[in-house]
């Protein structure tokens, strides 16, 4: 019997990668950058799976491109908003995704970044290499306590419950929303549940932790920043889109909040010259929440069971609802 042909979007650890060889044969995108959606459209057609990443725009038009022997297409990420999940699903295509592993390694980077945020460790560092640390200083670079703050999480699912253990740790009070939470899930996470405005208004630390959809795409917004505290910090390594980032950088300009530490951006990557680098206090890495060695492997490994499952006609083994 002929293996089924699959075609992988990027190299990708070889954890993932080795076993997709094993069971089908596979195209892999050399390049270090995606494939260009012209390309794409060209290397899908006839392949019974597509293993791709969340930096590619897979659409309606490229399902019908790689025609009806398509049986799955497996994302090595948990978010999919990069997939139009209705065509999918009017298409009978099954998608896969990879939640559950990236979720502590997201979660530390969130921490990290409220860390680095709230105790301007960025600004530190430049400070020395700029040649301007003279003396110990009992007024420079003053920061925020983390202990005894507020933490406002918005959207707590997986991750979202292991920053708050985290922000546990740190004996801070910990807000949280999400669209069906209640009282006692809330404290099970050592939570308090409350409406949006309570959050924006008593957080010293806003997170973000949801997916990116048509209802929390500019959740945050300039409507929203002017709830918020005027020194709160908003950190961001769900989806750059969730925020207006013209808002947030009017917002940072103008000090209707104090700081932004982002992992994520609206468009990614960011411009160079985009106005939020140059702040003072925006803080931008880029999207590296699930960037360590174990979980990148995990990712592979989930993407290519997922994959598998999906062209040998088996059920897969992390789908994405079918909405
Ligand atoms: C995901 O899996 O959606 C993450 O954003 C990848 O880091």
């Amino acid at each position: 019997m002929s293996r089924p042909r699959v075609f992988v979007t990027r190299r990708m650890p070889a954890a993932g990668l080795d076993r997709v060889r094993e069971v089908c044969d596979a195209e892999i995108w050399p390049g270090e950058m995606p494939p260009p959606y012209e390309s794409l459209l060209e290397k899908v057609r006839g392949a019974d799976g597509l293993l791709c990443m969340l930096t590619d725009r897979i659409d309606g038009s490229l399902m019908d491109a790689a025609g009806p022997a398509l049986k799955v297409i497996s994302q090595m990420a948990v978010g999919y908003d990069n997939i139009d999940v209705a065509a999918a699903r009017v298409r009978g295509i099954p998608i896969g995704h990879t939640p559950g592993v990236l979720t502590e390694a997201t979660a530390d980077l969130a921490f990290g970044l409220l860390l680095a945020a709230a105790r301007r460790i960025v600004e530190g560092a430049n400070y020395i290499r700029d040649g301007q640390w003279r003396t110990w200083d009992p007024n420079a670079l003053l920061g925020r306590d983390l202990s005894g703050a507020t933490l406002g999480i918005i959207g707590l699912g997986r991750i979202g419950r292991a920053v708050a253990r985290r922000a546990a740790g740190f004996n801070m009070r910990i807000l949280a929303h999400s669209p069906s939470l209640t009282s006692e899930s809330a404290a099970e996470a050592n939570a308090v549940a409350v409406d949006l405005e309570t959050l924006f208004h008593e957080s010293d630390f806003v997170s973000l932790h949801l997916p990116l959809n048509a209802g929390t795409r500019h959740l945050i917004n300039r409507m929203t920043l002017s709830q918020m505290k005027a020194n709160a910090i908003l950190v961001n390594t769900a989806r750059g889109g969730i925020i207006d980032h013209a808002a947030l950088v009017e917002a940072l300009r103008s000090s209707i909040i104090g700081g932004a530490a982002l992992d994520v951006t609206d468009p990614e990557p960011i411009s160079p010259d985009d106005p939020l680098l140059s702040l003072p206090n925006a803080l931008v890495v880029p999207h590296i929440g699930s960037a360590s060695q174990w979980t990148r492997d995990q990712m592979a490994r989930m993407a290519a069971e997922n994959l598998i499952a999906g062209v040998t006609g088996q059920p897969l083994p992390n789908r994405v609802p079918a909405g």
